[in-house]
């Protein structure tokens, strides 16, 4: 197995830290980008460490890792949907130091949680959410009014807005643990709870806005981000007279600046221009050629018992992590409101935000009608959460339940997609063949070095990974298999800002131009707490990132190799993400 450990050590040095000898013994998981819950003071300065662009490059070796090919959504026995137990066990969620909330969770209820049923066409109007830039001056003025209406009840009433904005923190901090196992931390992000959690949170919230206005017809609106007309913060968000205004944002992102979809802590230097087309670049990276399959485009598979963090799907990555960060104000400790779980949802942009996460859901499945469908996995659709209504009784609420919105009376106003056409496009004077990398030395070298991960990414890092299929695959084959780089072992602390970005084939990833075709994709780390009196404080969290190849490797005209390189760089957290190993997996 020599050719599956070719390494190299190019000019430029690499020191490994001490190796981690448990890795590769630990539990498969998935995907990565998150939105952390809470963060510390370290973040701020985590912030500023922002990427430099180090042109070493350090190639490491690999174990024969790269052949396995696995089934990633494999059931495993004796598993359940998880599911919210009674509210009279949440628990106090881990806060950071200063946070502005001392509880998240929601007043107590009396009666039992009934089951939701779907509200019948004919007692509830089809609710149209428009998109945030585009919506008039009536439908601002309702919309704030219902907002004022939420915020104008006191915090024990379950349709306040305080109420509301705790909901998110209490399923994000480790206020509860899934019914049935006490000891464990209960965490909608980083799995495939994602999407459907966040579907119920914004149906109810809608609900009560809609109620305490008289109006069951009104639809919130969605931040339309991944069009050039919507990459701006709307307009109604940052009046400072209207109740949408939260002060905890980050100052220099108001209108006129163009969002960046991929931000990491670092101003970007592109004009207007060169922004858009980073932004639909990265869109369609993330919801085309990252999520070819449902159990790449959900996040993995988190059932009752499972540790959370399992591995988010590419869009819970990007641009959803990054749009929090954007947002937050980086002079409050934990870049409050929007930069961290606990505090996100005290601002009202966060519904605006995931409502345009939770369009990209019906946007997908709209994309590919053959292979773009919803997860049939009985733990996905039984996982279950609680949620007030707006009379307010407390409901619970099955996956099962959300997955078509014309069930839940609501849709989305019809606006283009232009990142469709952006398929990025490749660096010629970047790119190279891995098999250029494969000499005699560099594969003496490699087998040498094979043990040495997992690595601390200190510095730009180089892998040649072994691909799973020997040739060119057939246009059928690659219909119906993905291969996937699985980068496993990811070590973070929570309350690290991290990113580092991964390219393939790339012979100088700083020459990669924006949105390039080397750049597989990222991983990025939002600081965030969890697990607190579930016994889980203060640890790390250690998670895997998913990225689809089949697209890229056709671009990048690799196909016909034996291996691709892969190269790791960090961009923000340097030396705070450690990775214990890279392999290529064939999936369907
Ligand atoms: Cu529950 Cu955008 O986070």
């Amino acid at each position: 197995m020599a050719s599956l450990s070719q390494l190299i050590a190019k000019p430029g040095t690499f020191s490994p830290r001490s190796p981690r000898t448990s890795s590769g013994l630990r539990p498969r998981r998935a995907t990565v980008q998150r939105v952390w819950c809470a963060s510390s003071r370290r973040e701020r300065s985590e912030a500023a460490d922002a990427p430099k662009h180090d042109r070493r490059d350090v190639l490491l070796g690999l174990g024969a890792l790269g052949a396995s090919a696995t089934l990633m959504t494999a059931r495993r026995a004796g598993a359940d949907p998880i599911a919210t137990p009674d509210i009279s066990t949440c628990g106090p969620a881990d806060l950071p130091p200063g946070a502005n909330v001392l509880t998240c969770c929601p007043p107590p209820s009396n009666a039992l949680p009934v089951d939701f049923a779907p509200p019948g066409a004919a007692s509830s109007p089809l609710r149209t959410r428009p998109a945030a830039h585009s919506v008039t001056a009536d439908y601002v003025a309702k919309f704030n009014a219902g907002i004022a209406a939420m915020k104008a009840l006191p915090a024990d009433d379950p349709r306040s807005f305080a109420a509301q904005a705790s909901v998110h923190c209490a399923y994000c901090d480790g206020s509860y643990s899934p019914e049935g196992f006490p000891g464990v931390e209960l965490q909608v992000h980083n799995s495939w709870l994602f999407f459907p959690f966040h579907r119920c949170y914004l149906y109810f919230f809608e609900r009560i806005l809609g109620s305490l206005i008289g109006d069951p017809s009104f639809a919130i609106p969605f931040w339309n981000w991944d069009a050039p007309d919507g990459m701006r913060m709307p307009a109604m968000y940052i009046d400072r007279s209207s109740q949408l205004f939260d002060p905890r944002r980050d100052g220099r992102h108001a209108p006129p600046k163009l969002i960046d979809l991929d931000y990491s802590g670092r101003e970007p230097r592109f004009t207007d221009n060169q922004q858009i087309d980073h932004n639909l670049r990265v869109m369609y990276r993330q919801m085309v050629s990252l999520s070819p399959t449902p159990s790449l485009f959900f996040g993995s598979a988190y059932r009752a018992g499972d540790e959370p963090n399992q591995g988010p799907g590419p869009v819970e990555n990007i641009p959803h992590g990054p749009v929090h960060i954007w947002c937050g104000d980086p002079n409050q400790p934990g870049r409050e409101d929007m930069g961290n779980f606990y505090s996100s949802g005290n601002d009202p942009l966060f519904y605006a935000h995931h409502a345009n996460i939770d369009r990209m859901w019906s946007v997908w499945k709209g994309l590919d009608a053959r292979r773009h469908t919803d997860l049939t996995d009985p733990d996905w659709l039984g996982a279950s959460f609680l949620f007030y209504d707006e009379t307010p009784k407390l409901v619970r609420i099955r996956v099962r339940d959300v997955l078509d919105t014309g069930a839940l009376r609501y849709r989305y106003q019809d606006v283009p997609l232009p990142w469709r056409a952006a398929r990025p496009t490749v660096t010629a004077a970047a790119t190279r063949r891995a098999d250029s990398l494969l000499t005699p030395a560099a594969q003496a070298a490699g087998a040498k070095k094979a043990g040495k991960l997992p690595i601390t990414l200190e510095e730009a890092a180089s892998v040649a990974v072994k691909r799973p299929v020997a040739a060119r695959r057939s246009k059928a084959d690659k219909a119906s298999r993905e291969e996937v780089l699985v980068i496993d072992g990811i070590e973070v602390d929570r309350d690290v800002a991290a990113k580092f970005d991964v390219f393939v084939n790339a012979e100088d990833h700083a020459a990669v131009g924006s949105g390039g075709r080397e750049l597989a994709g990222s991983f990025v780390n939002v600081p965030h707490r969890h697990g607190h009196g579930h016994g889980k404080k203060g640890r790390g969290i250690k998670t895997t990132l998913r990225l689809a190849l089949n697209e890229q490797l056709e671009d990048l005209k690799a196909e016909g190799d034996e291996s691709v390189e892969v190269t790791l760089v960090p961009r923000q957290g340097k030396g705070k993400v450690k990775v214990g190993s890279v392999r290529i997996e064939l999936m369907h």
